[in-house]
């Protein structure tokens, strides 16, 4: 067989362990070829390509990033996005095409494989653990490591000070690493996306948790949090206190707003800290790697089973694969049973 992959939406730390993983089984296991396509889905598009060989793949597993990088494209969105696709999997005589990808990369191997009977498999990934029908995505673990050590070294600095210190972590839709991330670091409340709070709720825990005693408090907010409005409805922010010191490039991020707000109710001096990107940055965890790799493995034995249009899932502790529309349909969103839990720690 001859089997093309690729890696699509934001990076994150394991894709190299899946590029990896695909090409020692498929060499290995199956005497197959593998062939990788650069960019996401412009690689097909444009018929960028690169022969993946063990030779060319080893020594890939530590490695964050990947090294087929990747875009947003969207070829339903450009002209013969899809036919180009199809053209160029019989221009480089491809039996099957891995996927590798968020949810949006997931639903264009999804309608490619229903509308354009095209040999897909998927694996999924992101940072954000926001893909159904698998427990975890890989990257994920390794984000919430970056974040917990980072909300450990603002404990230091913010008990120092007597300061609050907002940590603004990535997380758009859904609160997976905010929460992760703000339970392990011990944080003293965490907004998500999911549960819109009145501003008036974090101010109060804060106040409440300095009345008894504690001088510091750490905030960890999800980029897609929002506040309730008075009338129950969600609103971008009901904040226009103005800074009261330098603001980072982006005052505008819920982050700055949020450390504008408690420092104005409160009367505690407040920072704001925006994790960005480090969070998808540098080497993935052993979780992710081993993770990574068996979904890889898993993947290549689908191609070879020719079970396609399916996506390689984690259920407890065991893989096994699900219809990627499956997976696709809706998005996974924050459990709130785990949400409950940090909200035992509020104030
Ligand atoms: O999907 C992963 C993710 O890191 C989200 O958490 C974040 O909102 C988004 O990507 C950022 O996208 P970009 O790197 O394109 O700015």
């Amino acid at each position: 067989m001859r089997i093309g992959i690729l890696t699509g939406g934001g990076d994150c730390p394991g894709l190299n362990a899946v590029i990896r993983a695909v090409v020692r089984t498929s060499v290995k296991e199956y005497s197959s070829e593998v062939v990788g396509f650069l960019e996401g889905w412009r690689g097909p598009i444009e018929n960028m390509v690169m022969p993946l060989t063990m030779q060319s793949t080893g020594g890939l597993i530590h490695r964050g990033g990947t090294i087929l990088r990747t875009s947003r494209t969207n070829p339903f969105k450009l002209d013969r996005g899809p036919e180009r696709i199809a053209e160029n999997i019989v221009k480089n005589r491809l039996d099957a095409l891995i996927a590798v990808g968020d949810i949006d990369t997931c639903s264009v191997a999804n309608r490619l494989h229903q509308e354009h009977k095209l040999n897909v498999v998927c694996v999924p990934k992101t940072i954000d653990n926001d893909i159904n029908a698998t427990d975890f995505t890989f990257g994920f673990d390794t984000a919430i490591n970056i974040v917990t050590e980072a909300i450990d070294r603002l404990h230091t600095t913010a008990e120092s000070h007597n300061r609050v210190l907002v940590c603004e972590v990535m997380g758009r839709k859904a609160g997976w690493i905010a929460c992760y991330g703000g339970i392990a670091g011990g944080a003293d409340f965490i907004l998500v996306p999911e549960k819109p709070i009145k501003a008036q709720e974090v101010v109060q825990a804060i106040k409440t948790r300095h009345s008894r005693g504690r001088d510091y408090s750490i905030v960890v907010v999800a980029e897609g949090a929002r506040f309730e409005s008075p009338d129950g409805a969600t609103e971008a922010s009901e904040l226009s206190a103005e800074p009261t010191h330098d603001s980072p490039s982006d005052s505008s991020s819920i982050g700055n707003q949020l450390a504008r707000l408690i420092e104005a109710e409160t009367g505690f001096e407040t920072r704001a800290t925006i994790l960005g990107h480090i969070q998808r940055g540098g080497a993935p965890t052993a979780f992710d790697r081993v993770l990574a790799t068996r979904f890889g493995v898993k993947a290549t034995q689908l191609v070879h089973e020719q079970k396609f249009g399916r996506m390689v899932a984690l259920s407890g502790s065991k893989l096994h694969d699900v219809a990627i529309e499956e997976a696709t349909s809706s998005l996974k969103t924050l459990d709130m049973e785990l949400y409950r839990v940090a909200e035992v720690f509020f104030g």
